[in-house]
Order: structure tokens, then C-alpha cells, then sequence
């Protein structure tokens, strides 16, 4: 394949949402949500608390059922496929979520183990090298042996998102991956996170309300207002907004 069909991606859309709404009971959270997310690119979705960022990701992943519109991965509707389908295709996605959900009574190379022992037909031996790659991916190569009560909170950090890559997934889903962390820590997760972006072929969806993850690690950026997508643009753009919403959110306290 050229780098020019590489790049190029403009129609090659791996995500689409299309004027989905979404209420529980009289609370209406997406309101003719429309947007899609091209392979390989990394959109970030932004948006004030409770705005419906993890209520959009959790339809990606059929969690959700949107009550109209359609949510599409691939051009197919989540909500149209089979149990078996929907299985499917969540054993090619990645999740990372605030908390990074480990056992606490196995090992960190245990843990990243168990999706490998479920999901796949990998020796043994094959499970061990691709743990050990992973762990060298994310910069802790020696912490397999640990407990998770062992290691500290950017560590475990880098351990969930070890295991969101563990299976080689297309498409990698990430829920404010730097809640709960100190800025410093943060800025090492963020460029991770975009180190990942560069190595790996995945899609990713990046849910933040943060701008520096968002300014290191997304191509581009869906701000959610009413339900709806605000704006859709390039990182660079969005951070010089013109829209007062956005000059607003984007005031000192999103850098915070
Ligand atoms: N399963 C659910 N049942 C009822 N209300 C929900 C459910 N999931 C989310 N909500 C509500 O939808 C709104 C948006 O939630 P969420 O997407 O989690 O916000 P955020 O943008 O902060 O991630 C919130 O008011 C939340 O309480
Ligand atoms: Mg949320």
C-alpha cells in the first residue's frame, strides 16, 4: 500500500455516529449526536461533567443502545448485531477506564495474561513474550512479578493500558485515563498514550475534559454541548476557539 492511500483515510471511516439521541427517562443526554472518527486517527471527545462522554463510549462498545439514530463501527449498527457479534467485536477493542480494574490477587504479568488465556489460542510461551512486549511498551518491564498493591498509581496506569493493547485491538477506548493522577504523572501517561497512537495502526477515542491530554494525544477534537457535537476540528484549531462556550471551557481551569 502507498503512504498516499495511507494518508489519505478521508473516507475511511471506522466509527460513525449518526444523529443519535439517547434519554433516561425525561433526561435527555444526546440530542442528534453526529460525527465519525477515521481509522487510525485519534479523536478526542470533550465536554463539560455529565454532557454524555462516557455515555457515548459506552455505545460504541454496546453498552448502550442509542433510542434513535444509528451508531456505527464499520458501517454496521452496534445495535443490529447478534450476541456473538457484538462479542466480536469487543475482542477488538482496548478499554482503558478511570480505574484500571486489576485483580488484586494476581501478579501484573497475571493479569495481563487473562484476556490472552480467554480470547485467544496463544501458547503459553506465546502469552509470556507478548506480556513481556507489552510491559516494555508501556516502560515497566520489570513490574510482571508485582502485586498491584505493590506498584504505584501511574503504574497501574501504565498496566491498564498494557492490558487495553494486550490483545492488539483496532480500535482503543480511553475514559479519562488520567483521573485521580498528579499533573506530573499525567504529562507521562499523556505522552504514552500518543506514543501509542504512533506505534500501533489502532483508531482511538479519548474522553477527557482535560485539554493537556487532549493538546498531546488527539488528532482531533468532538466538543459536546446539548447533546450534540459543538465542534468537530483539528487539535490545533480547537485550541484557538472562537466560540464562546468554548473560549469559556477552555479558560485556565481546563489546564488545571
Ligand atoms: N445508565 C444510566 N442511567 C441513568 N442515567 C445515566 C446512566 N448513565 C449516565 N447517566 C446520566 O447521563 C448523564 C451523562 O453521563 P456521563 O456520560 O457519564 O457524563 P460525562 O460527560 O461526565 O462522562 C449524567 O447525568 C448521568 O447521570
Ligand atoms: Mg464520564
Amino acid at each position: 500500500m502507498s503512504t498516499e492511500t495511507e494518508n489519505q483515510g478521508a473516507d475511511d471511516v471506522i466509527i460513525r455516529f449518526e444523529d443519535v439521541h439517547k434519554s433516561f427517562g425525561s433526561h435527555r443526554i444526546l440530542n442528534g449526536l453526529s460525527f465519525d472518527v477515521r481509522r487510525g486517527g485519534v479523536l478526542g471527545i470533550m465536554g463539560g461533567s455529565g454532557t454524555g462522554k462516557s455515555v457515548t463510549l459506552r455505545h460504541v462498545i454496546g453498552l448502550l443502545t442509542q433510542d434513535s439514530g444509528r451508531v456505527e463501527v464499520e458501517g454496521r449498527n452496534v445495535a443490529d448485531l447478534s450476541p456473538g457479534e457484538l462479542q466480536a467485536l469487543r475482542k477488538r477493542m482496548g478499554f482503558v477506564f478511570q480505574e484500571g480494574a486489576l485483580i488484586n490477587w494476581l501478579t501484573v504479568a497475571e493479569n495481563l495474561a487473562l484476556p490472552l488465556a480467554e480470547n485467544t489460542s496463544l501458547s503459553a510461551s506465546e502469552i509470556e513474550d507478548r506480556v513481556a512486549e507489552k510491559l516494555a511498551q508501556v516502560h515497566i518491564p520489570d513490574a510482571g512479578g508485582k502485586l498491584p498493591s505493590e506498584i504505584s498509581g501511574g503504574m497501574k496506569k501504565r498496566v491498564g493500558l498494557a492490558r487495553a493493547l494486550i490483545t492488539d485491538p483496532d480500535i482503543i477506548l480511553y475514559d479519562e485515563p488520567n483521573a485521580g493522577l498528579d499533573p506530573e504523572i499525567s504529562r507521562s501517561i499523556n505522552e504514552l498514550m500518543r506514543e501509542i497512537a504512533d506505534t500501533h495502526d489502532a483508531t482511538a477515542l479519548v474522553v477527557e475534559h482535560r485539554i493537556g491530554c487532549i493538546e498531546t494525544v488527539c488528532d482531533e477534537v468532538v466538543f459536546l454541548h446539548g447533546g450534540k457535537a459543538l465542534v468537530h476540528q483539528p487539535t490545533d484549531e480547537f485550541l484557538r476557539p472562537t466560540h464562546p462556550r468554548l473560549v469559556e471551557f477552555l479558560g485556565p481551569e481546563a489546564r488545571s
